[in-house]
């Protein structure tokens, strides 16, 4: 799908929430312009733009956050053993989508995807294209209702067993109006020991001048509003978990693996968090 013509929601719910509104730009399709991808609309590219004019580093940014998505699970999958993952903010399918990395180590993994996003929905038959011996199932929900996510996601995971929770560039969206400390409680609360938090998001305290500037631009385009957080702020969502080297740091400082990886720059801080 690409294009201002793009699909109308037709179908998909009589859900206003899950109406393609081409006026206002949202995260999903600005991030996938970042990306290099085509599910994006004016308004998008216009606050992609945008922001890009206030701060040149967000295209390596999101590609930094996208390579520690993958980074962080082949560790949960590989080094750890995790089988079972619940990844919320899913976003337009990209390069190395959870259970792409997860089933190439472990074809048995089950996946559960969640978003909000109408165009994700759209996606989401593509997303679902599990390996024979593993699962993924696709739910469409708000991160604020944590308990319909889990009550869905428990269609295809088994909560008696490790889960990894992924929250990968999306706390950001998450006001503090809404309670994002209590809605990641919430969902710990419901995994056993042994599960992980796997969580980034844009700090308030790298470049923080040019950030907050490109998030006022975005503002104006888009309807959610960004709660950048410090470092911190984003420790907090970790607490009563035990977090893994190297902690929670600029995500690209995150284990990498190449040379380009470790020399690459984001605003964002990312980390894993083992609950005990
Ligand atoms: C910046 S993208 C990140 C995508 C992917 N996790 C990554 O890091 O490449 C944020 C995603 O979170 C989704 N999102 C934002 N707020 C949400 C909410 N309240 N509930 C569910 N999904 C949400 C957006 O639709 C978007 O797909």
């Amino acid at each position: 799908m690409s294009g201002d013509g793009g699909p109308a929601a037709g179908g998909a719910s009589a859900d206003a929430r899950r109406i393609i509104d081409t006026s206002v730009a949202h995260s999903a399709r600005v991030h996938d312009y970042w990306l290099g991808g085509k599910d994006n609309f004016a308004v998008d590219r216009a606050a992609g733009d945008a922001v890009m004019a206030a701060y040149p580093g967000i295209v390596m940014t999101v590609r930094a956050n996208r390579a520690f998505l993958a980074r962080a699970v082949r560790f949960l999958a590989d080094e750890v053993g995790i089988r079972q993952f619940l990844d919320i903010g899913t976003g337009i399918p990209a390069a190395n989508n959870t259970h792409e990395v997860a089933q190439s180590v472990a074809p048995g993994s089950r996946v559960v995807y969640v978003d909000y996003d109408p165009v994700v929905l759209l996606h989401a038959e593509a997303l679902l294209t599990s390996s024979a011996q593993g699962v993924v199932d696709y739910v469409d929900a708000d991160l604020r209702d944590p308990q319909t996510i889990l009550s869905q996601a428990a269609r295809t995971l088994d909560f008696s067993r490790p889960v990894a929770v992924t929250l990968i560039a999306i706390m950001h969206l998450i006001g503090d109006q809404d309670d994002p400390y209590g809605i990641v409680r919430q969902l710990m609360a419901a995994v056993p020991a042994g599960s992980y938090l796997a969580l980034s998001q844009v700090a308030s305290d790298i470049e923080t001048e040019q950030v907050a500037e490109a998030a006022r631009r975005y503002t104006r385009l888009g309807h959610e509003n960004l709660r950048f957080r410090s470092h911190a702020e984003i420790m907090q969502f970790f607490a009563g978990l035990e977090l893994v080297e190297p902690g929670l740091v600029p995500v690209q400082d995150w284990r990498p693996v190449s040379e380009l990886e470790a020399r690459t720059h984001s605003s964002v801080r990312g980390g894993v968090g083992r609950k005990p």
